[in-house]
This record gives C-alpha cells, sequence and structure tokens, in this order.
C-alpha cells in the first residue's frame, strides 16, 4: 500500500513536472509572489542540496530519466519537484515555433525577422514576439531560444535572415521590442548569439579578430546592450565562434565585463548547443548554463566546486541568475494550459507584418501597383510561385503544415532541424494574384527553360519573376548573386516583357545585376504563412508599401570590405564541423564601418541603399528644427503626403558627429513611423537620448558625449536625406 501511495506520487509529481505547463506542487518561503525575483531567488538557493544546484546548470545528462518529460524541443532542462522547480522546455523559436512535425502540432510562420527589422515598426516587433510567446505557451513550452540580434554585417551569412539587419540602434530596438513581446506572455526569452557570430562557415571554429573595443561596444555589442536593457531577457546565449582569442562561452570580457557587469545583465548565460569548451574557464568567465548536455557543467563541475577552482560562490550565481529569470517570467506562479494555436489571428498578424515589411526596391515608370481592373494577362515566373513561399533553414526552421508545399523538396526530418532541401509554406502567390485580377489569364512557367519562360513572359501584359535564394544555419552562400541561374532567368524574361517586376525571396541582400533591366523590383523576404498573400497586395495596392531596406544592397562582391569571405582550413558548407578544422582568423578591419557606415565612408554606390523603399505615394519634408533638452536632443520636421493615397513613411534621422570624433560619415539616431492621409501633413517630434551621439571612449571605458558640431539629417532614406540642420554641443551639456 505505502509503496502504490508513494508511487502515485511519484507519478503526480512527474505530472506536475510535465511540459513547463503545471504550477510547482512544492512550496516555500519563495512561493510569496510580493517578494522580488531576486529574494526569491536566494530563498529557494538556500533551500537546495549541493546536488540540486549542480543539476540545474546543465542540459540533459545521458540515460537521465527525465528526459521522458522533454516536450520535443531543442533543450530540456529536469526541474527539481522536490521543490516545486519547473522544467525548462525550450524551443528555437526565430520566426515561429520549430519542430511541430515530430508532434502534429501547427505554429505560425512569420517573415523572418529581417523582414520585421524593414518594417521599422516597433509595435510590429512586440506583436511578432508576443504571438510566438502565446504559441510556445499553447504547445507546453516555457523558454524561447530566438532573439538573434548579429548586426548583418557579412551579406553572405546564412542566418541573416534571423537577425534584425545591419544598424545596432534598428536592430536592437526591433530586437528588444519581440523579446519584450514574447516575455510578456510568461514565456523566457534569450538574446543570441553572443558574440560576433556573423557568419557560418567554419562558424565553430573561427575567430573574429577585432581588438578596437570602441568597435566592438559601437557595433554588434551595441545591438545587444540596447535589446537587453529593453527586454530583460531571461538568457543570453553565447555563440560558436572566438572572439580576440577566446571562445565566446568562456570570454571574459565579453561575459563577465560587458555582459554582466557594464551592461548589468541579470539573466543567465546559456551556452550555444555545444558551445561550451571548458568547465573552470568558463565558469570563471561566466557562462551560467551548458547546453544541451553535461560534458563540462556536470561531473567535472562537482569536481572543480570540490577542489575550490570554481567556488561555491560562483555556482550559487550561476543557479540564482537562473531562478531569478524563471522568478521573472511567472513560472512558479499560476496555472497554464496548454491549447490548440490560434490559427486564423496568427495567419492575420503573419499577412499583416508581411504586408509592412516587403520592400519595393525598384518601380520605374509607376509600373506599379497593378492595376487589378485593367490587367488582362500574368505570367508567374519561377520560384515556386505556383505553390508557396519559401521559408528559413536550420534550428529556426517551422515545418510547413501538410509538409513542404513543393513535394519534390525532401521534407525536413520529423523532429529535428532541417538538413533536407528548403522548405516552401502553402502561401501561393499565383493563386492569390489570381484572385486580386479575377479577369486576368495568369499563367505559369517553372522557370527552368528560360526560352519558354521568355515566351510566356512575351505573351502576357505583365511578367512577373519570383527569385528564391534558400539559405540556412550552417552554411553562407557562395556570392551575392542569386543561385541557379535566376539572374540569366530575369534578363531572358526581361528582354521579353518590358513590363517585367521581380519578387525577391531571399534571407538577406542579394546582387541584382539586373537591376536596371527590369520596371519593378519587391524585396518579400521569407515573408511567412501569409506571404503569397501580402505579395498580391502589395502588387496590387491593397497595401501601400512603407517598409525600407535593414541591409544595404551591394552592387557586386568586390565592394564589400571582404570581397571573398574567410574559410581558413574549413570547406565552404562545413559550418557545423565543430573540432573537426583549425581554427582561422576573421579579421574585422573595417572597424566601426558596418553596413551602409562601410559604403558612405569608401564612396561607394550600392543598388540599393540602407534605409530605403518607394511608397506609392510621395511624402514631403519640411521645416527642421534640432534644439538641446533635457534628455538629449529633440528633432521637429514637418512631413507631408503630397501624394493621392494614403501611406507610411519612415522618416529616418541620422547624425554625422563632429570630425574630431572620427566616425563614419552618419549613423542612424532615431526614426518615426508616420501614418498621412491624401494632402495631410503633420509636425513630427523625434526625442534622440544623448546616448545615441556618443563614442566609446576606450581610455575610460565607458560612453562619452563629445563637444562639437553635430550635423542632423533627416530624410526618406540613408542617402536621400533632404533636411539639414547644424547643432553645436557641449558634451558637457548632455546627460
Ligand atoms: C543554433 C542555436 C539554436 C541551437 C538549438 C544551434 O545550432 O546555433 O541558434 O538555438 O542550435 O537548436
Amino acid at each position: 500500500m505505502r509503496v502504490a501511495i508513494a508511487f502515485a506520487l511519484l507519478a503526480a509529481c512527474a505530472v506536475g513536472q510535465r511540459r513547463g505547463g503545471a504550477p510547482p506542487a512544492a512550496t516555500g518561503p519563495w512561493s510569496n509572489s510580493a517578494l522580488t525575483p531576486d529574494q526569491r531567488a536566494d530563498l529557494l538557493l538556500r533551500a537546495m542540496t549541493l546536488e540540486e544546484k549542480l543539476q540545474l546548470v546543465h542540459g540533459l545528462a545521458r540515460g537521465d530519466p527525465a528526459a521522458a518529460r522533454s516536450n520535443g524541443g531543442a533543450g530540456f532542462v529536469p526541474g527539481i519537484p522536490r521543490l516545486g522547480i519547473p522544467d525548462l522546455q525550450m524551443a528555437d523559436a526565430a520566426v515561429g515555433v520549430t519542430r511541430g512535425a515530430a508532434r502534429g502540432r501547427y505554429a505560425t510562420l512569420l517573415p523572418s525577422t529581417l523582414a520585421l527589422a524593414s518594417s521599422w515598426d516597433l509595435k510590429a516587433a512586440y506583436d511578432y514576439g508576443a504571438l510566438i510567446g502565446r504559441e510556445l505557451r499553447d504547445q507546453g513550452y516555457n523558454m524561447s531560444l530566438g532573439g538573434g540580434v548579429d548586426l548583418a554585417r557579412e551579406p553572405r551569412n546564412g542566418r541573416n535572415f534571423e537577425y534584425m539587419g545591419e544598424d545596432p540602434e534598428l536592430a536592437g530596438w526591433m530586437d528588444g521590442e519581440a523579446v519584450r513581446g514574447l516575455q510578456a506572455q510568461g514565456v523566457m526569452g534569450d538574446v543570441k548569439h553572443y558574440a560576433f557570430n556573423d557568419q557560418e562557415n567554419g562558424r565553430n571554429v573561427l575567430n573574429v579578430v577585432l581588438p578596437d573595443r570602441r568597435a566592438m561596444r559601437e557595433s554588434d555589442l551595441l545591438a545587444f546592450e540596447i535589446a537587453i536593457k529593453d527586454a530583460h531577457p531571461a538568457a543570453v546565449m553565447c555563440a560558436y565562434n572566438q572572439v580576440n582569442g577566446a571562445y565566446s562561452c568562456e570570454n571574459p570580457y565579453l561575459l563577465n565585463q560587458v555582459l554582466k557587469k557594464d551592461i548589468g545583465f541579470q539573466g543567465f548565460v546559456i551556452s550555444d548547443w555545444g558551445a561550451t569548451h571548458s568547465t573552470v574557464k568558463a565558469a570563471l568567465a561566466g557562462l551560467d548554463l551548458e547546453m544541451p548536455g553535461d560534458t563540462y557543467f556536470g561531473a567535472p563541475l562537482a569536481q572543480a566546486i570540490a577542489e575550490g577552482s570554481v567556488p561555491m560562490a560562483r555556482l550559487d550565481d550561476m543557479v540564482h541568475r537562473i531562478l531569478r529569470s524563471e522568478f521573472a517570467a511567472g513560472q512558479f506562479d499560476g496555472r497554464r494550459t496548454d491549447q490548440v494555436p490560434d490559427i486564423f489571428s496568427g495567419l492575420a498578424t503573419a499577412r499583416k507584418i508581411a504586408g509592412e515589411s516587403i520592400v519595393v526596391l525598384r518601380d520605374s515608370n509607376t509600373v506599379l501597383p497593378l492595376d487589378a481592373g485593367r490587367i488582362k494577362s500574368v505570367a508567374i515566373i519561377g520560384g515556386h510561385a505556383d505553390v508557396g513561399v519559401l521559408s528559413g533553414g536550420g534550428s529556426a526552421q517551422v515545418n510547413p503544415p501538410g509538409g513542404n508545399a513543393v513535394a519534390e523538396l525532401s521534407p525536413p526530418p520529423a523532429g529535428g532541424r532541417s538538413r533536407g532541401g528548403p522548405s516552401y509554406f502553402p502561401s501561393s502567390p499565383m493563386r492569390a494574384i489570381a484572385a486580386a485580377a479575377p479577369a486576368a489569364a495568369v499563367r505559369y512557367s517553372d522557370g527552368v527553360d528560360l526560352a519558354a519562360a521568355a515566351a510566356l513572359a512575351h505573351s502576357a501584359a505583365v511578367a512577373i519573376v519570383f527569385c528564391t535564394q534558400p539559405m540556412s544555419e550552417g552554411r553562407d552562400a557562395p556570392g551575392l548573386a542569386l543561385p541557379d541561374n535566376q539572374d540569366a532567368l530575369v534578363e531572358a524574361v526581361a528582354a521579353a516583357n518590358p513590363r517585367t517586376i521581380v519578387v525577391l525571396e531571399t534571407g538577406g541582400a542579394v546582387a541584382m545585376r539586373w537591376f536596371g533591366q527590369v520596371a519593378g523590383v519587391l524585396e518579400a523576404w521569407y515573408p511567412g504563412i501569409g506571404g503569397g498573400e501580402a505579395i498580391a497586395d502589395v502588387l496590387f495596392g491593397r497595401v501601400n508599401p512603407s517598409a525600407k531596406t535593414a541591409v544595404t544592397f551591394p552592387a557586386r562582391d568586390a565592394d564589400l570590405p571582404h570581397p571573398t569571405e574567410f574559410h581558413g582550413a574549413v570547406a565552404p558548407g562545413s559550418g557545423r564541423g565543430r573540432g573537426a578544422a583549425r581554427s582561422f582568423d576573421v579579421p574585422y578591419d573595417a572597424g566601426l564601418e558596418v553596413g551602409y557606415k562601410w559604403y558612405d565612408a569608401k564612396g561607394i554606390t550600392p543598388t540599393v541603399p540602407f534605409g530605403f523603399g518607394i511608397s506609392y505615394t510621395h511624402f514631403a519634408y519640411g521645416n527642421l528644427k534640432a534644439t538641446l533638452d533635457a534628455g538629449g536632443i529633440e528633432i521637429r520636421f514637418t512631413l507631408k503626403n503630397t501624394g493621392r493615397r494614403a501611406g507610411s513613411e519612415i522618416a529616418e534621422v541620422y547624425t554625422a558627429l563632429p570630425p574630431e570624433a572620427g566616425e563614419p560619415p552618419k549613423r542612424l539616431i532615431g526614426w518615426q513611423r508616420v501614418e498621412l492621409a491624401p494632402g495631410e501633413a503633420r509636425d513630427i517630434q523625434v526625442e534622440i537620448p544623448a546616448r545615441r551621439l556618443a563614442i566609446f571612449d576606450v581610455s575610460r571605458d565607458d560612453w562619452r558625449t563629445l563637444s562639437g558640431t553635430y550635423l542632423i539629417e533627416v530624410g526618406t532614406s540613408s542617402r536621400e536625406l533632404a533636411l539639414k540642420a547644424a547643432l553645436p554641443l557641449q558634451g558637457s551639456q548632455l546627460p
């Protein structure tokens, strides 16, 4: 009988621990939700044994029967039923919840985060994160592995679609808002991959060489700093690569100094999967949680604690950080239930954000928007546009409902990350275009046979070529050109029909040697489950485009800081070959000149500059005033919609620092999205905190504002800044 009761209790505990959903069964003084997360974590820590503490700082040990409780996500850390500490159920969720196929679960695929960044819409970013947070919670996860904010400084990087573009202010704020929205759902968020994981080829061994701390702090680390201060994420994931000779997950400058001390990050540092390389070194440098197993933070850490090479206080700090993040996310309070995600609201949100993130890069002779009532015939060519839209691969791969929309491409293995071909989602642009223009004859060519595609284009009133660039974690693009002969396809079609429009579904920027030969270009990125419809919305003007590129589109590889990507001994495509290849250096010798700052500084004209995007209406800027105020500076100007359609303009504010600062020609310091009716004018006010004018002063190891004259520039893109005002400032005048 006693055995039976004990068994039943154990089973109840196990149920109580399942899938991060149920409230903790055990209570104690730490259960008082009136206390702060730090106070509660301290109380709970005091009740823990050494073994229990050690159990919390690594992923699943081999053979641990607790594995049965895993929800099937990328990561699992068993909790401690005795104390009511919940299991950590982690899912990759950069652009939607992943690994649904294995358990027959649906998740909304959102547009890529680079697409989201192109909306410059903080509210959209919050909604994006909130949707993912809700779906994680619905599916029994309590932690997300998303929040990618490495700068897109290497346009060939396979993971740019998971990041937020090349500017630290834009990336940092957009990422911060997405993580804030996610965490507001009671799910723990992370920000990754800290730091400088800016290319995939050789990522497990490469060494980023950027000794100039100012260039570090003003580029990728600034994006992290902004996001972390905005969102207070539960975790920060340290990256695979080395930075200045030390692996990111055992790099005291990155972890202890910048992240924990300077930025004041209070959550825990989680290693990328297999990115831990040591026990004592990593523990002392600031790593708090090894994932996904226990190679270094299992028995070796227990031994290091016993020997005193890792102080007990450090272990307590690791556990405190993990627990305080769980308390802050409400993991110990309240009951949550699994449920089916609301696919209808998910679809609506995905389509709306896609509409805000599709950038019109070219509109020659106002070929756009297409007139749905008058157009007689449309040729749709390439990109599997008859059936669906492309998605990004790797650990961020969301599984398409019903399997890959392109049947002949291999589906991702159930339950694992995609190693197969690219996945298409069943949101057919062709179907959406046919629905938008019911009187038009809409015909499709797959674009493989150039002559057939050109003939179809010739026979139609307008030709729309869909170009795709499948990108994935673990490998970079060999160059900026589109793969699979698609440049030749565009040229053949453009030669056959002057009304040729190209729709790009790419991971990031690509070179477009045919840019001047086509009438229109839309960058749809990976547009998500509502992508086909959103593309049609923009093509036919049901949505007036407002997005602006979050990355520069260089004309050619030769214009990049490094025309060829560094591979070292690692062959292209073998980015996951951990330990298999020797380390090699990737010099970040462009220093402060990241993204548009490089092209500005070198006087190189890109095909499409940063911050560029065409609207179907026109905006006029006027009356710029820049003044000092309590928190920094205040920018005022007028913005008028001079066209005949309602539209939204992203007004961008840049500054050129005084020459003594030694900065690139300009930096983005603020922006505002403004919706205006036809003919409407408005006074716009943008508050710029003083920090955005500061430089990182290495001698003082702190930010500093220099005295001198700041040129304030306001306009519609980084290269079209109609308004300029000089603002003399004393550094001491600013907080
Ligand atoms: C990726 C991470 C991901 C982890 C878990 C790693 O390969 O770099 O972004 O969260 O796997 O799937």
